[in-house]
């Protein structure tokens, strides 16, 4: 239960988070600009510095939630982690593995659909089966050359 719980979810979320930044060229762009403004090698980046960089957090928590987002939301709406004595114990360890994932591979990996058409049309939809069911995703990968 508890590697489900550890495991499962947070893959799921950064899983959904790629789909949608290849989706979304602009948003790749600013996150790896912010990424590479803020970092000059991979080793520098780590867990307190991503914490400060508010795109980046943008991107995991959606963007809807920026400052100058035209869509209003109430944030207290908004509990993925759940609320009270049963809620996520792993909170803190989800955004720091997926803080880190996501700004190592935008700093070391330039990524894109391998057919952007195709993906777009079929959208991206996770079944709910326990675990996840999540549709591959064909990806080009090439390394980032300085
Ligand atoms: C994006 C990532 C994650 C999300 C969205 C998430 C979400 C949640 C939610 C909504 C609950 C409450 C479930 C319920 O009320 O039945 C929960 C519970 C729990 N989560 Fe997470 N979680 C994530 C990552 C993690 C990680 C990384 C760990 C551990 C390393 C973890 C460990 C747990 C545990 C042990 C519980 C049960 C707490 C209890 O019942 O006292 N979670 N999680």
């Amino acid at each position: 239960m508890y590697s489900v719980a550890g495991s499962d979810t947070t893959s799921t979320a950064l899983t959904v988070i790629i789909w949608h930044l290849l989706a979304n060229p602009k948003t790749m762009q600013k996150l790896t600009a912010e990424i590479c403004e803020n970092f000059n090698s991979a080793e520098a980046i780590n867990y307190q510095a991503l914490r400060a960089l508010p795109y980046l957090h943008a991107v995991i928590e959606e963007e809807r939630w920026l400052p100058n987002s035209s869509i209003k939301c109430d944030k207290a709406a908004f509990s993925p982690f759940s609320y009270g004595p049963r809620s996520c114990l792993g909170r803190n360890m989800a955004y720091m593995e997926m803080s880190l994932t996501l700004a190592l591979l935008v700093f070391r990996l330039k990524l894109s659909f391998a057919n952007h058409d195709n993906e777009i049309q079929a959208g991206f939809d996770v079944e709910d089966a326990f675990v996840a069911i999540k549709p591959s995703v064909p990806v080009t990968v090439k390394k980032v050359t300085a």
